[in-house]
């Protein structure tokens, strides 16, 4: 098996979907699904393509109210190139029959190809081969190439290249009642004598995108004879190319292609930016040639190399691939975040949530010149958020739980129980908790690079701010002489209110609360981090004065998390719900992953039991060591000891449904020292999670982004014990027992390090000019380090030594 490649052998219509999202190729400016070019959207095909930021909004009359959405749009299709042999039938292969089919996702070089051999009704066989890319590095420009070899046949054939704007967003069922024709084609024409080119403007958002797609045909290298027929329908627009084809003669056609839009950097006219660059850009074979030199290049930043099963390499270079693919070098020139469910589909209408911070820990290692975009993005609607938190009564600011282009609050007010096909009211914003995800991201971007600009006039700006809206939110309740938090949502999304309540939200969710507890400290370190100027500037702009910083302390704390039977409660009352039958619903229904949706259906409430969706308490775990996490609770005044830790883990394991990809991932994490093997069951499982669709159809609505890097940096960070703070810096490896070694390399404050990691042995290689600690623990044992230090180390007895 090939480490590298995503292989399916056969053609499958009802896998279409999955594949198709799998394999969408991407460069964090645009992205397109794996949709077979000869495909139009339908029962199994759904042609995508994406461009980053590339929002509009619609709005629906349904259930008697006027609802407003924005989406990520699906644009024109440029995809679309076909055959016909002389009087034959245009390719379908859901029409034809077919020999043969493979389709590979080449990861390593950015590509994907299908090769297969068709046989029509008259009994021609012809064998094809497509190549295609979206260049990692011209990221205007995408490609194909086919390859077209009559066996059997000679005769005239005609090749159909087009750019289809009669394109909508339809890509997931639940929202197929919602408005969906996103744009209007303004112009489709030929340009030149190769070239055809298609101008769309969204609705609303008035976005301008103008596709220009210039295709030739060759025999070898050198171009055929051919009749060149424009066809032109309403919002379509093609070039027919007859040609004379042979069965010793293959025919090499390739489409170039390329999109701009208006919300590009350095733009007027996307057309005319479209025409020029096509006019310029090189052949198939330099394309490709300068797009696998990029991906080389992203692969020496993002790889991790394994010593463990091939698919378990191969899942996890899928993971990366997709994650380099939404998020790119790019991405620095964009005002984007990073969509939960990539540019790969329509789920989540390409919102973005705090997915980023399961994201985040492997850029920040790796590229983390991208965190650095994303964040900015973040940076930029703070203005946007502080007037959310305004409007809701508070101070400070507070973002939205999904957000588009302008970071207002998109998340939909109603959504649609496919299982009842009631739609319910959505309270799924009430989680507040997203202002500390960006809180921490900034924190833990900072720590990692010691980018001190960037905290100086960003960070801590941000820091600040969501630090003012928690101390606004938190209330002093007299009577347990504390502060609480009420009226929010945790991380676990199946708990929006308590049981019969007539308003939705809950109060003192332990994980809101140790965070926001964490935030309003952090705030108060970053202060005292920037330089007095801009500290003074700062405290000036947001007119923070000594008093308001006093009641951040204060609040941090004093704010109150409630246990029960000595574990931290997930929100208060929560003992007082009544216990799942988990058994029974499991073998009753089989999947009950949403089983909010199942019992929504049958007129019950998840509300009522002690059942969660995701990790939420066990969050904590995930994002702070245990030592660092007894520091914060001793702050507030609490302790817990290593018993209640275990005891905590095991409480939530039992009551959680795993329906979001994400809580594997964190489940995974939280046991990774204290049970391996379990740690590694639940890895895997998580690896499988969208290259096997394993909540049955979601992937094929857009891959799992936070889920595909989670597990990526669980072999990075919780595999190896890496942890790093202020001047710590450690690793604690403990490998699973079917990985025998993980070699990776990792960007410290400025720095690439070498880390190889055996079953009892570890290396690490300091490059010359390392400015990082000057010593670093491993396990428990500290060893000097420094500039051009190589530590060669071997485990023995649960200690570390250097090999002599
Ligand atoms: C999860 C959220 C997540 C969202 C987007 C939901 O199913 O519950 O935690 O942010 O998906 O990935």
């Amino acid at each position: 098996m090939n480490d590298w490649k995503l292989c399916y052998d056969g053609f499958d219509p009802a896998q279409e979907g999955l594949r198709e999202a799998l394999c969408t190729l991407g460069n964090g400016y645009f992205a397109t699904r794996g949709a077979a070019e000869e495909a139009e959207a339908g029962e199994f095909h759904y042609p995508g393509t994406y461009l980053a930021g590339g929002y509009n909004r619609l709005t629906t009359d349904l259930a008697g109210r006027s609802i407003e959405n924005e989406d990520l749009v699906n644009l024109p299709n440029w995809l679309p190139l076909t055959f016909r042999p002389e009087g034959g039938d245009w390719l379908n292969l859901l029409a034809t029959e077919i020999l043969s089919y493979r389709q590979e996702l080449d990861m390593q070089h950015g590509l994907l190809r299908r090769m297969m051999r068709v046989k029509d009704r008259e009994g021609r066989i012809t064998a094809i081969s497509a190549t295609r890319l979206v260049h990692m590095q011209e990221h205007h420009l995408a490609a194909i190439e086919w390859e077209i070899r009559p066996e059997n046949w000679s005769g005239k054939a005609t090749i159909r290249s087009a750019l289809d704007g009669r394109v909508v967003n339809s890509g997931v069922e639940r929202y197929r009642q919602l408005a969906s024709r996103h744009f209007a084609v303004l112009t489709a024409e030929q340009v030149g004598e190769e070239s055809i080119a298609l101008l769309a403007e969204t609705s609303q958002s008035h976005l301008r995108i103008a596709q220009v797609a210039r295709t030739r045909a060759f025999a070898g290298h050198q171009p055929v004879r051919l009749e060149r027929q424009l066809v032109e329908e309403q919002d379509f627009i093609a070039q027919d190319l007859v040609v004379a084809s042979s069965a010793d003669q293959p025919l090499r056609v390739e489409k170039v292609v390329a999109m701009y839009s208006s919300r590009d950097r350095a733009i007027s006219d996307p057309l005319g930016a479209a025409c020029i660059c096509i006019a310029g850009a090189g052949d198939f074979a330099e394309l490709l040639d300068s797009h696998k030199r990029a991906w080389s290049q992203l692969w020496w930043h993002g790889d991790l190399v394994l010593e463990a099963r091939h698919r378990t390499q191969m899942i996890l270079r899928l993971h990366i691939f997709h994650l380099l693919q939404t998020v790119s070098p790019h991405t620095g020139d964009l005002d984007v975040g990073v969509p939960a469910r990539g540019l790969h589909g329509e789920a989540y209408r390409g919102h973005i949530f705090w997915d980023e911070l399961f994201i985040f820990p492997f850029l920040n290692l790796r590229l983390p010149q991208i965190t650095r975009a994303l964040l900015l993005y973040r940076y930029r609607r703070l203005p946007e958020a502080r007037r959310l938190a305004r409007e809701a009564g508070f101070r400070g600011a507070m973002y939205p739980w999904q957000s588009g282009s302008t970071g207002r609050e998109e998340t939909q007010v109603v959504h649609l129980n496919p299982k009842s096909g009631r739609w319910l009211p959505d309270n799924s914003q009430l989680q507040r908790h997203v202002s500390a995800a960006i809180a921490y991201n900034v924190w833990r971007y900072y720590d990692a690079t010691r980018d001190e600009e960037f905290l100086n006039f960003h960070g801590a700006e941000m820091l600040c701010e969501i630090a003012r809206f928690w101390a606004s939110i938190a209330r002093w309740n007299p009577k347990r002489e504390r502060y609480d938090i009420c009226g929010v949502m945790g991380p676990d999304e199946f708990h929006d209110s308590y049981p019969d309540a007539e308003q939705a939200g809950l109060d003192n969710n332990a994980y809101t609360n140790v965070m926001a507890s964490w935030v309003l400290q952090r705030a108060l370190t970053a202060l005292d981090r920037i330089e007095p100027v801009r500290r003074g500037q700062l405290c000036e702009t947001l007119s923070l004065d000594d008093a308001e910083l006093e009641a951040w302390d204060e609040i941090s704390r004093k704010l109150f998390v409630p246990f029960h039977d000595g574990i931290p409660s997930q929100f208060e009352g929560y003992e007082h719900l009544e216990e799942f039958d988990w058994e029974g619903y499991r073998g009753k229904y089989g999947d009950i992953h949403r089983l909010d949706r199942i019992l929504e259906a049958e007129g019950d409430s998840v509300n009522r039991y002690k059942a969660s969706k995701q990790a939420d308490v066990l969050m904590l775990f995930y994002l702070f060591s245990i030592e660092e996490l007894q520091e914060q609770l001793e702050r507030l005044g609490y302790s817990i000891d290593d018993d209640t830790v275990s005891r905590t883990i095991d409480y939530y394991r039992q009551r959680t449904s795993d329906g979001s990809t994400l809580s594997r991932v964190v489940h995974s994490w939280v046991l990774a020292h204290s049970d391996r093997s379990r740690s590694w069951t639940l890895l895997r499982e998580a690896l499988e999670s969208d290259v096997a669709d394993t909540q049955g159809g979601t992937t094929a609505e857009g891959i799992h982004l936070g889920a595909m890097a989670g597990t990526v940096d669980l072999v990075q960070r919780g595999q190896t014990g890496l942890e790093i703070r202020e001047a710590f810096f450690r690793l604690d490896p403990h490998l699973p027992e079917d990985m025998r070694g993980l070699s990776l390399r990792l960007r410290y404050r400025g720095h690439w390090l070498e880390l190889e990691f055996g079953c009892d042995t570890l290396t690490v290689t300091a490059p010359n000019g390392w400015s990082g600690p000057e010593s670093i623990m491993i396990g428990s044992d500290t060893f000097p380090f420094g500039a051009g230090a190589k530590l060669d180390l071997q485990c023995r007895g649960g200690s570390w030594s250097s090999v002599a």
